[in-house]
């Protein structure tokens, strides 16, 4: 049996730098080097040209509590929001009910749009992806200006007073009893609305990147 340790070991450091090449430096060089896929970091992501419509309207629609709670709109206060918004989602569970995948089966494309390509997940945000696996709710991916502010804010607060039936949970506790969101009702809210942003920004400026 001794001699077989060696066998084995060795066999171990095998496999371990086979999955090492084919699930890491293979993707890696097939998305970077053959398709140009550009991995969007913080800095990318917070450009401020890029900072959604829907973060300058929460700072304006709630100019006080905005401001308690991040500051001014810039790429600081949009990272900061952009970080506990994902944290949020990851924490409450939200990816157990919800995907941020479009398959490319069973028609989803009618119901969301093209299904998901690698581009749209070579960013910080989906650094761990958040594909999920099951659907309760619908499909996140490009959730992002779907739906106005006031929506989501109804909507966390009591989703059945928005869709009859939801089994969605209410999240009120992240709002005031008015309605104005906390620090953590504006975080969800600009990760949701940042969802698929990516994807819009790469499509709407392609000189800027560059991709076959
Ligand atoms: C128990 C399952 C469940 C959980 C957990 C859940 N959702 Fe939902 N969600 C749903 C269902 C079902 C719907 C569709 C009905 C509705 O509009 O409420 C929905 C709808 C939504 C919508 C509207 C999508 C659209 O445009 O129609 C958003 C946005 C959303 N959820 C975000 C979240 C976030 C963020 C979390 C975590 C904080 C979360 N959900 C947690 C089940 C869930």
């Amino acid at each position: 049996m001794e001699r077989f340790h060696t066998v084995f070991f060795a066999a171990g450091l095998g496999c371990f730098a086979l999955a090492f090449i084919l699930c890491l430096i293979f993707p890696w060089m097939s998305l970077k080097k053959y398709h140009g896929m550009d991995y969007a970091g913080w800095d990318e992501i917070t450009r401020a040209e890029r900072i959604t419509p829907e973060f300058h309207q929460l700072a304006e629609r709630y100019p006080e509590a905005f401001a308690q709670s991040f500051g001014e709109v810039g790429p600081e206060s949009y990272r900061e929001a952009l970080q506990l918004g994902r944290d949020l989602y990851v924490g409450q569970a939200c990816w157990h009910c919800h995907s941020q995948f479009v398959r490319v089966v069973s028609n989803e494309e009618q119901r969301f749009g093209k299904p998901s390509n690698a581009q749209e997940y070579q960013n910080v945000l989906n650094q761990p992806h958040l594909w999920g696996t099951r659907r309760v709710g619908p499909d996140l991916t490009r959730e992002g200006g779907k739906r106005p502010n006031d929506w989501h804010v109804a909507h966390f607060i009591q989703p059945k007073n928005v869709t009859p039936g939801s089994v969605m949970p209410s999240y009120h506790y992240w709002f005031e009893a008015d309605g104005t969101p906390k620090k953590e009702g504006f975080a969800i809210i600009s990760y949701i609305q940042w969802l698929g942003s990516d994807r819009v920004y790469r499509d709407t400026h392609p000189e800027e990147f560059d991709v076959d």
